[in-house]
């Protein structure tokens, strides 16, 4: 192995941190606030069902691919790749997978950082008992409040932005790292208590037959209007979503994981890593949605409701809850901690790239990095107030969604299918082999398969599909 065993970037120290890390950057927004709200936007059950074969057959597979190219090539996503095709004596074309995971970036960044100043914007608002016998209606009073004022979202965007900045250019391994191994179990202690909360006090058995409950006419369609007067078209829109949120929420597809792979120590079993982190992530997300449907349908609210829908819903539940004003503090730093986590590996594959490639330092790269991305966050700042009207929108879309649905739904799955095809065909047989080293043939012939026409097939299809449907 010699001199190519460690990556310039610094190491794990071992397998249980990597899982942890990898597991910080998958658990966040995607599962706690993206996750109910696409969810409840797209119908419940048959849109979980599609997100679930998603995960099992394009996400966990890619997820391995990623961790192994990573380990081999022991750099930033784009000077691994370039390595990578060198050695494998394949195209240099697909190097372009780590430029457009760079430019995904950016686009992911610059709206999760308006988010995640949302959690800290309540954090505070908590603290500080705002929250405190909250109604549903005030709830929404209060979320119409704070997104109306793009004064309050450019500074919360600004302090995430700046606490992305700080940790990448200490450097992942060291920022973030430890407290993230205490603050995501807890995180996820506090998800099943408000689970706990949801059996008890919200409506338990509709909240989760939304979730469960499938009808598969509906992931074919697109309804809106109210229950009375529904209008649904046929669309394969709600399969994309399911599709790029696998993507989205194990962190996919733009050389996230990739970049993490390069710090992994040489005989950590990838494969069981996969799953572990896979498991976590969705665990975690389906405690999401277990905790907030109940409240959605307690409290008459549309589960339809888009982007604000934990932060019009939770706070009905903490402020009515015994202890919830610290209950809810607590809930919402660890959002945020679950986001910090996230966000770093966001920028890490340019800022490695920049490092690596470009000689820059660490932390004058993370601040270009996060600069940029702050800059161009400053569209999905505006998206909620000045430039919510209809003149601003494309496509029924204003800025904010456009830069999600192109990076979530478009970019991410375009660079998974490109990975899986690299890995798949791209490099030898011979290489998937030395890197998963996975003992039980069986097992690595089904993933194999899995990884070169599968995976590649099923991102095809649901592609097609929605092309059709637009068209
Ligand atoms: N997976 C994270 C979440 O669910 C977000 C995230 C982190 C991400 N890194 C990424 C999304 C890379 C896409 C690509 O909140």
């Amino acid at each position: 192995m010699g001199s190519r065993s460690a990556s310039m970037h610094g190491m794990w120290s071992s397998r249980a941190v990597f899982i942890m890390a990898t597991v910080g950057s998958a658990v966040g927004l995607g599962n706690i606030w993206k996750f109910p709200y696409i969810t409840g936007e797209y119908g419940g059950g048959a849109f979980v069902v599609v997100y679930l074969i998603c995960i099992a057959l394009i996400g966990v597979p890619i997820m391995m691919a990623e961790i192994l190219l990573g380990r081999r090539g022991r750099a930033s996503p784009i000077a691994t790749m370039k390595r990578l095709t060198r050695e494998q004596h394949s195209s240099p074309l697909w190097t372009l997978v780590g430029y457009s995971g760079v430019l995904a970036g950016f686009l992911i960044l610059s709206f999760y950082s308006v988010i995640a100043g949302w959690a800290l914007a309540y954090v505070f608002d908590s603290a500080a008992g705002g929250l405190n016998g909250i109604t549903a209606d005030g709830a929404g009073q209060k979320f119409g409040d704070l997104v109306g004022s793009w004064q309050t979202l450019l500074l919360w965007h600004t302090v995430f932005t700046l606490m992305t900045i700080v940790v990448v250019a200490r450097g992942v391994k060291n920022g973030l790292e430890r407290a993230v191994t205490v603050l995501m179990p807890a995180l996820f202690i506090m998800l099943l208590i408000m689970v706990g909360y949801a059996f008890i006090e919200g409506d338990f058995a509709r909240g989760f037959g939304f979730l469960f409950n499938t009808d598969f006419s509906k992931v074919f369609q697109l309804c809106t209007g109210t229950p009375e007067a529904l209008n649904c078209e046929f669309t394969g829109e709600p399969v994309v979503v399911a599709m790029g949120h696998a993507f989205f929420t194990l962190s996919l597809g733009m050389g996230a994981i990739m970049a993490y792979g390069a710090y992994v120590p040489d005989h950590a079993s990838i494969t069981g890593a996969t799953l572990t982190i896979a498991l976590a992530d969705t665990v975690v997300a389906l405690l999401a949605g277990l905790a907030i449907f109940p409240i959605v349908f307690a409290s008459g609210l549309e589960p339809s409701s888009g982007p604000g829908l934990i932060f019009q819903t939770l706070p009905i539940a903490f402020g009515n809850m015994p202890g919830g004003q610290w209950f809810g503090t607590l809930f919402f730093v660890l959002l945020v901690f679950a986001a910090w986590s996230s966000s770093i590996s966001i920028i890490e594959p340019a800022v490695a790239w920049l490092v690596d490639s470009r000689g820059w330092t660490r932390g004058v790269a993370a601040f270009a990095v996060g600069g940029l991305a702050w800059l161009i966050g400053i569209g999905s700042v505006l998206s909620f107030n000045l430039w919510s009207g209809e003149e601003y929108q494309l496509f029924g879309k204003t800025i904010f969604d456009l830069k999600d649905f192109l990076a979530s739904n478009i970019m991410l799955p375009l660079g998974g299918l490109l990975i899986a095809l690299f890995v798949g065909f791209g490099a030898g047989r011979q290489m998937a082999l030395e890197e998963l080293s996975i003992s039980r043939q069986r097992l690595f012939d089904a993933w194999w398969f899995v990884i070169r026409f599968v995976s590649p097939v099923g991102i095809v299809i649901v592609f097609l599909n929605s092309i059709k449907a637009f068209g």
